[in-house]
């Protein structure tokens, strides 16, 4: 495993980390017993990273890495989410007495004294034009319920946004293959101002590791199956926001420039670690085989400037115009 700063938090984190939506809810079947031995092997393989949410599996996610957590003797850095709890969603919403009852949840299901890390949960963009809504996370660092705290974003305006207040420690942000807009100028800005980003949906939902097919099916309780449009929340979250079979195609021209010994989801960490201003990619997980598969992208050898090139032209002749004026 290698490790990388997280901007502020100075917390040294594993480059592949956890992301632990899956085994909460949303993503189909899943087991209990798969999921903590999922993290465990996590940890096994020196993984000190998780990136939860309070509304993952309504607080199941967060339970199950407190039980990790009480289980293990190794430092972990568990970074949560609040304001998906707001129903409507607005960017009122994210007042003092709603945040602080968040964070009081999160500690409880958490079972800590401290969040190590907060992060405001794709709120309205308005939310990011409020001064005191960061003045509202201050006041919780203050009183010592948070440790630190950071955004994650849906578009890379709202990152560049948060980052001009100047105790936001980090960025959660799509970046992938088939997302690439925020290296443009948002990893420049982020490094700058000393911001970690994490970069969530490294495998695309999955897409990326070269396992569907147009025959591939979802559960009905899988956002791969009711969220493809959008219908439930931001459709970028889903396959990154490109129609299935035109992200197979893609997939399919990408499947020949994997070097021998990767793996299809190795590669895809892999490039997004090429970038040094991202601190940690955090695929999830529902099973070992898969953090094996995903960890050992951490320690493999750096992709050529051919490959490289060749991902870039792909980029640009599919997937761009999809994308990238969009988030
Ligand atoms: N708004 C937000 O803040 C937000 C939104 C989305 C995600 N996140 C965070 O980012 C994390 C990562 O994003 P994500 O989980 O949406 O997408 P992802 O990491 O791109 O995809 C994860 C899924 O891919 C499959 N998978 C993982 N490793 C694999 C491997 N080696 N081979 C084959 N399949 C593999 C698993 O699902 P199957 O086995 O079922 O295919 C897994 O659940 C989340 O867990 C969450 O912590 C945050």
């Amino acid at each position: 495993m290698q490790y990388r700063v997280l901007g502020k938090t100075t917390y040294n984190v594993s480059t592949v980390s956890f992301g632990a939506w899956a085994i909460g809810g949303t993503w189909g079947q899943t087991n209990d017993d798969e999921s903590l031995a999922a993290l465990n092997r996590a940890i096994d393989l020196g993984v000190n990273f998780i990136d939860t949410a309070d509304v993952y599996g309504d607080g199941k996610s967060e339970r199950l890495v407190a039980a990790l957590r009480k289980s293990r003797k190794d430092p972990i850095f568990v970074a949560t989410k609040a304001g998906r709890r707001l129903n409507p969603h607005t960017a009122d919403g994210y007042n003092r007495s709603n945040l602080t009852a968040f964070v009081e949840r999160s500690l409880r299901n958490l079972e800590t004294d401290s969040l190590d890390l907060l992060q405001l949960h794709c709120p309205p963009t308005d939310a990011y034009y409020r001064p005191d809504v960061f003045g509202e996370l201050d006041d919780l660092k203050q009183a010592g319920k948070i440790r630190h705290y950071g955004v994650s974003v849906e578009r890379v305006e709202e990152a560049l946004k948060a980052i001009s207040y100047p105790n936001v420690a980090s960025v959660q942000i799509i970046y992938n293959v088939f997302r690439q807009r925020p290296a443009e100028l948002f990893f420049r800005e982020a490094r700058a101002n000393n911001v970690g980003i994490l970069a969530r949906l490294p495998l695309s939902s999955g897409l990326l590791s070269g396992k569907m097919s147009r025959a591939s099916t979802f559960d009905a309780d899988d956002h791969r199956s009711f969220n493809r449009n959008g219908e439930a929340f931001d459709r970028g979250e889903t396959f990154s926001g490109i129609d299935f079979e035109t992200a197979l195609d893609a997939v399919e021209e990408l499947r020949p420039l994997v070097p021998s010994g990767m793996t299809m989801a190795q590669f895809a960490l892999r490039w997004i670690l090429m970038r040094p201003e991202v601190t940690c990619v955090i695929p999830g997980a529902k099973r070992p085989s898969q953090v094996d598969d995903n960890c050992a992208a951490a320690d493999l050898p750096e992709l050529s400037s051919k490959t490289l090139d060749a991902i870039q032209a792909l980029y640009r002749d599919r997937i761009r115009p999809l994308v990238h004026a969009y988030w």
